[in-house]
Parts: structure tokens; C-alpha cells; sequence
């Protein structure tokens, strides 16, 4: 029997980065299940939670001489108002560095313990002289010991997704410091999944998985299970481990029992049982989580709700990861777009639109066009749904004798206007399916076909023409009313907003699915309110400007830190960083942002073309000493040869030349 509550959580973020298009993914596909259900009259209750721990947030902190409490605490207020803003509405955003995820984390782990499926074992661990350390996984890179990739990271390789121990990695180089790190002995905890073989088994048999997703974790099962390693020696932020003065639960320990922590937390604050939402089953549980999280959601959540009597999630639904026109996401094409540039320029209803018109119950890439985006959203979302309450709404508006009211709507057997209004009507189980399945793409396949019948109802019975006959006009606009307001019901769970305008315009309560409150009634004798706008075209120049900003900020920022892009030594010395003297500078004509520059290397000269001529006049620059890559390959920019390129500071607005501290003569070697 379907249980009438649900938990539903999504992954949580983590605490030390802003949200992006990428993330959004998944917490819109997750708002509108949701929503969705809600809809339904069931109980949906939606968790999440600020994943804080980890060796990567306390190397920042300690980078910007802060402290890790502080950088959660900023992340925790831009996240919330991020999914605010996206209308991604939690029941509870809670953290994982909490006392009630302490609690569990511990509870957890001792009933793992007590159960007799934790063991401690002496390992040998990657560790570094120079900072003094063990070196976390994602710390130290190498040459993948599987297929070879060079430059991966400690526990995954990007190239083959294979795991592996920091201590495997061929060529290791400590992230910091860019030393070879040597080894040492610890004692760690060590959680053995094997002891749930079974359980796991049986998981690639049932249905809480999709089936690609089934196939994978029935390969790692083949390859057999090794004992997990929980525990981290400090330096490290996160709970310290009961009994121990210097060792920490791994991150990945007490991150998804922050999605436990998130719904005891809100019991607490609602006055609720927790048991019946976790631990006897009463609730239907789902995840949905990205594929490049499916091992540990599988291979380690599982035996560790099994092994400490919390209820099993009943889906874990998984899907792909965003690619951009195409391509991965990139801070220098612009394209790894923050969640609060996109909102800076448009309405997060497009977005959210577009997502579920490709969303499906699959773990496929899923891609944002910016051309198919602005083609779709106005065809469809704008041309279609929102043209067809305001032809319809606008004109019932204009026509003062029938005092905004629509009519009895009584049908003759065999018209057109109860043909349509019964077809879309006839829809709605197969689309709530669609929403169900998480297959959205098929519901709105479906809404905009019905949208695309009923604009031709109205294409075709011409109320335009209708002004002289009152009755048969309130008869078709009454008809097209209805026709809008079911359709504006399929779309709720993906465009809230716009839904909750229509719900003002036509003065009713907020829809719901089903039969549920008498739902799928038609409007009959009842007056409306105004037209207000429904939503704009989007203009293609705002997802130009999205990406521009996108870029200016990826300027500005400060490097990228060890958890996004970093290159290694090696990279970094292949650059030919010299001392230049500037001898002569001209604007270039036609681009009124470059300066020609002859610059002396040593007692060599050299062309360079640089995009400076906003910040410095070429006078100014004579008899200057700059820094240049010397060894970049010669680029032509306007006609001229550019051999290597001028170094300077861009805070987004103005540029400043980078320069020695005291004369220096050219040539010189910067390292
Ligand atoms: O991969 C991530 O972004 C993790 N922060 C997800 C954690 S999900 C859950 F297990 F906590
Ligand atoms: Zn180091």
C-alpha cells in the first residue's frame, strides 16, 4: 500500500562553494517531484542539508585565515537564498555540522560498531613532510594505477571512474606544496560492507534503483567489496570519533545521515515523531542523488542504514550530469554558470521549464543549449501556455458585458468545446504518471500538445468575430479558460510561480491533482480577476550577457582552490614567466582595447599585443619593466603577430600591470 507520507531528499551541497546550473539539475528535478506529490494530497516532506566537513573546507579556511564555521555559515544563507529564489522549497535546509548529525553520526556508528562490522587495522597512508600531514584523497594526484590517466585524483580517476587508495596513485605529488609525499603508519576504522552482500544483492533485483543503475552496482559487486576506511587523522574538520583524541569520522560517513539529522531536526522543530518518518517505515523514503555518487549511496549507505536498524530508502533515483552547449561546464568559456548570475538576468521559471522538458527517468547527460533553451522556452512555455490565457483571459476582460464572468458551460454532445476540454482532461493519469516515473520530459510533451489543441480551438472558433454574439463568445472563452487552467495545472509542480499568477487571475483555489478536492471540475458561473502578465520572451542577448558576467567573475575570483581546477608543478614550470622592458607602445587602430607594444627580453625584441588600452595610455608604459609569458605560441590579433603575453591583475574592472618591486633588468627569469 502507498504509504501517504514521503521523505524526499537531494544531495547536499557542499558548504565550501555557491550552487550552479549544474547543481540545479537535480534540485529542480527533485522541486518538482516534490510538488508533484504534494499536489496529489499525499505528505511530501523535501531534506536537505549543507554537507560541511571534509580536509577541503579546513585547507581554504586556513588559506583565508578564517575558520571553517565562518565559510559554512556564509554558504549556509547564499544556498537557502539560491533555492529560494529557484523556488526549490525545502520542508527543512539543515547542516551536517550540527548536534543532531553529531548524535546520529555517533549512534550510527556504534551500533556498526556493536554489531561487529568495524575493525581497526594500522594502514600506511600518504603523508607530507613539508605540511606536516596525512594528505587527503583529493590532495594528492597522480597517474591513475588502473588506466594510466596522469593527473587524477587520490581516491578517483576522472578518465575511468575507477576508486582506488591514495597510497595506489602512481607518481603522487602533495596539492599544497607540490612535493612527492612519503608514507606513514596510522590506525584507522574500517566499516565492512562485505558482511551486507546479501542485502546488496538484493537491492540489484528490486526495483529502488533504475535498471542501468542496477547493472553497475551489480559489476562492483562482482569485483567484491572491500572494507570501507571511515576514518581520517586530524588536522581534519569534521566529528571527532567517540573514544579517540586525534581521529574523525570521514566526511562521507556523516554527510548522508545529515539527510536522518535534517528530518530528526525538523520533527523536533514541527512537534512530530521521528520514528514512524525513519525507523519504522511508515514513510516511503526517496533519494535522488548524480551519478557520480551512486557508489556511495549503494555500496556504503545501505549496510549502514541495514547495520543500524534505519529504514532503506525505497528509490534512489539518479540521473546524469549537465553539460553546456555541449560541452562540460567551464569557468573560461563562461559556461559554469552560478545559480545567482543566471538569476541576475532571467526568470528562474525558464530554467526550470527547460530542465523538466529534458528531464528523464535515466542517468544521460542532460544539455543546456542556449539556443534550444530561448527556442523552446518562447515556442512553448511563452508562445503556447502563457499566449493562451492571455488571448483568452484578455479578451473576457475587454468585453464589459459579460462582467469577467465565465458561463454554466453546458455542453452539446459532439462539440468541439467538450471534445477538447474531455481530451485534456483524459491526459491527466498519464501525465501524473510521467511525474511519478520522473520521466517530465514526456509530461511536457504531452502539456504542449494540449496547449498546441486548445490555441487551435480558439485558432478556429474565432471570438474575435464573436462580438455580436455574447453567448456563444462567453461560451468559447469560457472554454479556452478552462483549457488554460488544466494546463496550467499539468505544469504546477515545474512552474510554481507562474501557476500561483494564474490561481490570482482566475480567482480560484490552488490547484491540486486527481480528484483530490473535486480538482478536475470545471470553472462554471464564476468570475475572474484581471489579466496580469504572464510571462516575457526571453531575448537569446540575456544568456550572452549570462556568460559574459560569468566570465568577468572567473577573472576576478582568486584561483581556482585544490578542489576545482588545479595543475601541478610540472604544468606550472613548463610557463616561461620573464622580465620585459617596454621600449615603444601604440593603440592599435580599429581595436580600441589593444596596445602594440615592442618590449626587450634580454637584448631580444619582441611584439606583443595586449587588451590594455582602457587602463594605461601608451606613454605611460615606456621605459616600463613588465612581466610576459615568453613562451607562448605567437597568436595574430587585428593583423599583428603577438609572441607572448603581458602580465596583469583584472578585478573585473580595471587591469594593473604586474612588475618587479625594484629595477630589474630584462630577461630575467620569474619563477
Ligand atoms: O557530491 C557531493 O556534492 C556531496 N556533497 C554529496 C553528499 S550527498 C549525501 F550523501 F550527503
Ligand atoms: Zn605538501
Amino acid at each position: 500500500m502507498r504509504s501517504n507520507t514521503m521523505i524526499v531528499t537531494a544531495a547536499l551541497p557542499y558548504a565550501n562553494g555557491s550552487i550552479h546550473l549544474g547543481h540545479l539539475v537535480e534540485y529542480i528535478q527533485t522541486d518538482i517531484f516534490v510538488r508533484y506529490q504534494n499536489m496529489t494530497g499525499r505528505r511530501c516532506l523535501f531534506f536537505c542539508a549543507d554537507d560541511t566537513h571534509g580536509a577541503p573546507i579546513m585547507i581554504r579556511a586556513r588559506n583565508e585565515g578564517t575558520t571553517p564555521e565562518k565559510i559554512i555559515e556564509r554558504y549556509h544563507e547564499e544556498h537557502k537564498r539560491d533555492f529560494a529564489d529557484f523556488h526549490i522549497k525545502f520542508d527543512n535546509y539543515h547542516s551536517t555540522n550540527s548536534e543532531e548529525n553529531r548524535k546520529l553520526a555517533e549512534e550510527i556508528f556504534l551500533k556498526l560498531k556493536n554489531g561487529n562490522h568495524i575493525v581497526t587495522r594500522n594502514v600506511e597512508q600518504t603523508f607530507c613532510e613539508n605540511d606536516n600531514m596525512f594528505l587527503p584523497d583529493r590532495f594528492v594526484r597522480g597517474i591513475c594505477p588502473k588506466c594510466g590517466s596522469d593527473d587524477q585524483y587520490g581516491d578517483v580517476c576522472e578518465s575511468c571512474g575507477s576508486h582506488y587508495d591514495t597510497t595506489d596513485l602512481k607518481s603522487p605529488k602533495c596539492s599544497m606544496c607540490g612535493q612527492t609525499p612519503t608514507r606513514k603508519i596510522s590506525s584507522h576504522y574500517f566499516f565492512q560492507v562485505s558482511h551486507f552482500m546479501d542485502e546488496l544483492k538484493k537491492l540489484t533485483e528490486g526495483d529502488t534503483l533504475q535498471p542501468e543503475v542496477n547493472n553497475f552496482l551489480a559489476t562492483w559487486l562482482k569485483e567484491g567489496l572491500k572494507d570501507w576506511d571511515i576514518s581520517r587523522d586530524g588536522p581534519y574538520f569534521g566529528f571527532k570519533i567517540p573514544g579517540e583524541d586525534n581521529k574523525y569520522f570521514y566526511v562521507w560517513l556523516d554527510a548522508p545521515v545529515g539527510y536522518i539529522s535534517s528530518a530528526y531536526h525538523w520533527a523536533k522543530m514541527n512537534n512530530e515523531d521521528f520514528d514512524p518518518l525513519w525507523k519504522s517505515g511508515e514513510a516511503e523514503i526517496h533519494h535522488f542523488i548524480g551519478k557520480d555518487i551512486v557508489y556511495f549511496h549503494t555500496l556504503f549507505w545501505i549496510p549502514m542504514l541495514k547495520g543500524s536498524g534505519f529504514k532503506k530508502p525505497d528509490k534512489i533515483h539518479v540521473h546524469g550530469f549537465l553539460t553546456v552547449n555541449g560541452e562540460k561546464m567551464s569557468k573560461t568559456k563562461g559556461t559554469f554558470i552560478n545559480a545567482r548570475t543566471y538569476l541576475d538576468h532571467l526568470d528562474p521559471e525558464y530554467l526550470r521549464y527547460y530542465y523538466a522538458s529534458k528531464l528523464k527517468n535515466s542517468v544521460d547527460d542532460l544539455d543546456l543549449s542556449f539556443q534550444d533553451f530561448v527556442f523552446r522556452v518562447n515556442a512553448e512555455l511563452v508562445n503556447k501556455v502563457a499566449n493562451l490565457g492571455s488571448r483568452t483571459i484578455g479578451m473576457l476582460n475587454k468585453i464589459k458585458s459579460l462582467d469577467n464572468k465565465l458561463e454554466f458551460l453546458s455542453f452539446s454532445d459532439a462539440s468541439d468545446e467538450l471534445r477538447l476540454l474531455q481530451k485534456i482532461k483524459s491526459e491527466s493519469e498519464s501525465i501524473a504518471a510521467d511525474y511519478e516515473n520522473c520521466d517530465f520530459n514526456l509530461a511536457i510533451k504531452k502539456i504542449v500538445k494540449l496547449a498546441d489543441e486548445a490555441n487551435l480551438y480558439i485558432d478556429t472558433a474565432k471570438p474575435w468575430e464573436l462580438k455580436n454574439d455574447p453567448d456563444k463568445l462567453q461560451h468559447v472563452l469560457t472554454t479556452g479558460i478552462n483549457a488554460f487552467m488544466l494546463i496550467t495545472k499539468y505544469l504546477k509542480p515545474v512552474v510554481p510561480g507562474f501557476a500561483s499568477k494564474v490561481e490570482r487571475i482566475l480567482q480560484i483555489e490552488p490547484l491540486v491533482w486527481g480528484s483530490y478536492k473535486n480538482s478536475t471540475d470545471f470553472l462554471r458561473n464564476h468570475k475572474i480577476g484581471a489579466f496580469e502578465r504572464l510571462m516575457d520572451r526571453i531575448d537569446i542577448k540575456s544568456t550572452d550577457r549570462i556568460i559574459e558576467a560569468t566570465r568577468t567573475e572567473a577573472e576576478s575570483k582568486p584561483g581556482p582552490g585544490p578542489d576545482t581546477e588545479s595543475i601541478d608543478y610540472d604544468d606550472f614550470s613548463k610557463i616561461d614567466l620573464r622580465t620585459a622592458l617596454v621600449v615603444e607602445a601604440e593603440k592599435v587602430t580599429s581595436a580600441d582595447k589593444l596596445l602594440k607594444l615592442t618590449v626587450d627580453v634580454g637584448g631580444e625584441q619582441r611584439t606583443l599585443v595586449a587588451g590594455i588600452a582602457k587602463d594605461y595610455s601608451p606613454e605611460a608604459l615606456i621605459g616600463k619593466t613588465v612581466i610576459i609569458v615568453a613562451n607562448l605560441k605567437p597568436r595574430k590579433l587585428m593583423g599583428i603577430e603577438s609572441r607572448g603575453m603581458v602580465l596583469a591583475v583584472n578585478d573585473g574592472k580595471t587591469l594593473r600591470l604586474v612588475s618587479p618591486d625594484s629595477p630589474t633588468p630584462s630577461g630575467k627569469k620569474v619563477s
